[in-house]
């Protein structure tokens, strides 16, 4: 298994947050860290996979399974080919939509050298049929593949190399137990701190060969609601705005000019994140109401207010889930310029009462 090689494989993907993916594809994958060391954030996952990774090699075996989740653009495909890097062995990549019967799957698995990476973006997403014959794959090494047609059809054991499934998914909850089962690491991503995001754009920065202030790229970090995707993006964009203003460094200013035109304000959020909670306001008298409701109130699918905007307006506070469905915060309210009704003292639990 001391392959060196590391390459792409197939890149197919589905739909969920493709313009983010496809502005990384188009910079040819140069800002995303090759190595552990390059990558920032996520201390507590990197110092578990490293370990991992080091006693896999010392045994001379493939890495376990591993399903990485969390919010899209944490880094979930980044981590997944330095797991491949640091092994010193091949990915191949692929998406749970992409792989959409069996045959596809065979094609991948038997094309795995000893110790290879496939890794399954979006795993979710596979059919039933597919996911099934992946459980096989995983836990005894073995797919059954179709010979014979006709009356003469049957399925024949082929024994696969020894291989690391990594699969990768914005919400376990939507994984059933037996896939999920089959996975001997189970890891999640967190959201990054805003420091974080703030080396993240001065690396960036350094890459795209533009000088950058370290208020400049804190304020980026601090807006880039807590995914290196969004602070990427935003960089980007912020240099387009002080090349375009004669700068010859991006200041302070020219990232607060450049995140207001963009429609970013102070607290990170962008328009649409803005017109989910004035529709719960406006609309949903502040709420509870039903995911199925927002997205039809929005015109937004369901999974993208579920993977994209939920998580975040959740994790700081502007949205909370009850049993009944989702409610604005005080914060919320305040952030919106709206009244914010004063607190009952009744602990909150009354009808209409706002949590938090
Ligand atoms: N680019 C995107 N994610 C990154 C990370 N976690 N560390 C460094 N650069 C990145």
């Amino acid at each position: 298994m001391a392959r060196v090689r590391h390459d792409g494989g197939t890149v197919d993907r589905g739909a969920l947050d493709r313009q983010g993916r496809d502005e990384d594809a188009a910079l040819g994958s140069s800002l995303r860290p090759r190595t552990m060391d390059e990558y920032i954030g996520q201390g507590a996952l990197k110092r578990k996979l490293r370990v991992f990774v080091d006693a896999a090699k010392q045994r001379g075996e493939a890495l376990d399974h591993v399903l990485l989740h969390g919010p899209p653009g944490l880094g979930k495909t980044t981590m997944a080919q330095i797991l491949a890097a640091e092994l010193g062995v091949r990915i191949h990549v692929t998406s749970g939509p992409a792989v959409e019967h069996k045959g596809i799957l065979a094609g991948h698995l038997t094309a795995l050298e000893s110790g290879d990476v496939l890794f399954i973006d979006e795993i979710h997403r596979l059919t039933p049929a597919v996911e099934e014959s992946l459980y096989s794959a995983m836990e005894d090494g073995r797919i059954d593949l179709p010979v014979g047609e006709g009356s003469r059809a049957r399925t024949m054991p082929f024994a696969l190399a020894p291989f690391t499934l990594v699969g990768a998914t914005t919400r376990t909850a939507l994984l059933g137990a037996p896939l999920r089962e089959r996975f001997q690491i189970v890891e999640g991503l967190e959201y990054y701190a805003d420091d974080e995001l703030a080396a993240i754009v001065r690396r960036t920065a350094g890459i795209l060969g533009i000088a950058i202030t370290a208020e400049a790229a804190l304020e980026l970090g601090r807006r880039s609601r807590g995914t290196p995707r969004i602070a990427n993006r935003l960089t980007r964009r912020v240099r387009d705005f002080a090349q375009v203003r004669g700068r010859a460094r991006i200041e302070l200013d020219d990232a607060t000019f450049a995140l207001g035109e963009l429609g970013i304000d102070a607290e990170g959020l962008d328009a649409i994140d803005r017109r989910i909670l004035g529709a719960i306001v406006e609309l949903f008298d502040g709420g509870p109401v039903g995911i199925e409701a927002l997205a039809a109130t929005l015109a937004e699918p369901r999974d993208t207010l579920e993977d994209v905007y939920e998580p975040f307006l959740l994790q700081r506070g502007f949205l909370v889930r009850t049993p009944r469905g989702r409610q604005v915060t005080r914060k919320a309210l305040a952030h919106l310029g709206k009244p914010v009704p004063p607190r009952s003292g009744g602990g909150g639990s009354e009808q209409g009462e706002l949590p938090l």
